[in-house]
């Protein structure tokens, strides 16, 4: 079996390594070498344009990630090869993690101590009850759902939205656009992981961050492409949000000139909130191959007419 390899990585020889311990009945072909032979799965993550042309007997691409709107977005990919994305593969965990830190963040209030070191004021402010401070995940899929569990299970009242509706015990569950208002409304802490597809582009806008209340603050941890960045400075400018904190941008690395990196509301990390983990996402790779090889069903098949 061959195995066509490319990850947008400094040094994917790792990726490579792992990818080839885990499926050792396969020739795993690095693409950026060149003179690949065509394959029967590539395994890819943001591949080149190039990638595709040639490769005529694939029986399906193994994207290294969660989101699949960058390989979607390829014109040259084959449109009849089944396209399959990684389920959690460590990464629930790290949201988990990085969700919470958000949420004690804003809770206890650091965002405004830290403002107030900076001036040397000794501002003791009201304390905040973690039961009146909903929190609310737009996408209750395989990371959307781990998180709400989580930070339900840390005591914050949790609350969900999702295209087709859900049961999530002591999650308030919404589903569809016509709920998103009655969603939003009582949200202190919104969290977008949501796919990108045409339906959630530009979804956190100055109506939909309108929605909540004063005093909110936004966490993007999906898409940069979600956001719409000029109405959420506006938002944080006249103080409808109290901040935001951004793991995901249009363009990343994230430009020197941007303003978000100096904006005094928010806080920026370089798309780090789930990291892809080598070992993790090879093996749950490899065994998707095993079982497409031997004709079972694998979970984290892209329909692509939703675009997730
Ligand atoms: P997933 O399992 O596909 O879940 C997507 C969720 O979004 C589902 O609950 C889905 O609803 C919901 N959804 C989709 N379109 C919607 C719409 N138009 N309106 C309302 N809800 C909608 O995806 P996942 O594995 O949880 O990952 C989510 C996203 O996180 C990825 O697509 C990626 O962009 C991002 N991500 C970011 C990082 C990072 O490091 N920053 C790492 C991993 C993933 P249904 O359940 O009803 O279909
Ligand atoms: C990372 O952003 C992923 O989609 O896995």
């Amino acid at each position: 079996m061959d195995v066509l390899f490319f990850a947008e990585e400094p040094d994917p020889r790792p990726w490579m390594a792992a990818l080839a311990q885990a499926l050792p009945e396969a020739r795993v072909h690095d693409w950026a070498a060149g003179g690949a032979p065509a394959c029967d799965y590539a395994v890819c993550w943001k591949p080149p344009a190039a990638f595709f042309a040639g490769q005529r007997r694939l029986k399906a691409i193994l994207n290294i990630g969660a989101g699949a709107d960058a390989v979607l977005a390829d014109t040259n990919l084959p449109l009849d090869v089944p396209v399959v994305r990684l389920d959690d593969a460590g990464m629930g965990a790290q949201m988990e993690e990085y969700v919470a830190w958000c949420a004690f963040h804003f809770l206890r209030r650091m965002d405004d101590y830290a403002r107030a070191q900076r001036d040397a004021l000794w501002d003791r402010l009201p304390p905040r009850a973690r039961g009146a401070f909903p929190i609310g995940i737009m996408g209750l899929g395989v990371l959307g759902a781990r998180v709400a569990a989580f930070m339900r299970d840390l005591g914050f009242p949790v609350r969900g939205w999702s295209a087709s509706p859900k049961a999530i015990a002591g999650v308030e569950c919404f589903a569809g656009p016509q709920a998103l208002a009655a969603f939003l409304a009582p949200v202190r802490l919104l969290v977008c992981l949501l796919p990108l597809t045409d339906a959630t582009r530009g979804i956190l806008n100055r109506e939909t961050l309108g929605m909540l209340p004063r005093g909110a603050a936004l966490v993007n941890i999906a898409r940069g492409g979600h956001l719409v960045e000029a109405d959420l400075i506006a938002l944080l400018d006249d103080a409808h949000l109290a901040g935001a904190v951004l793991d995901v941008f249009p363009v990343e690395p994230l430009p020197a000139a941007s303003a978000l990196w100096r904006h005094p509301r928010v806080v920026v990390t370089p798309h780090v909130s789930a990291m892809t983990l080598v070992e993790e996402s090879m093996q749950q790779i490899a065994a998707k191959i095993r079982a497409l090889e031997q004709g079972r069903p694998v979970v984290g098949v892209i329909d692509r007419a939703r675009g997730y």
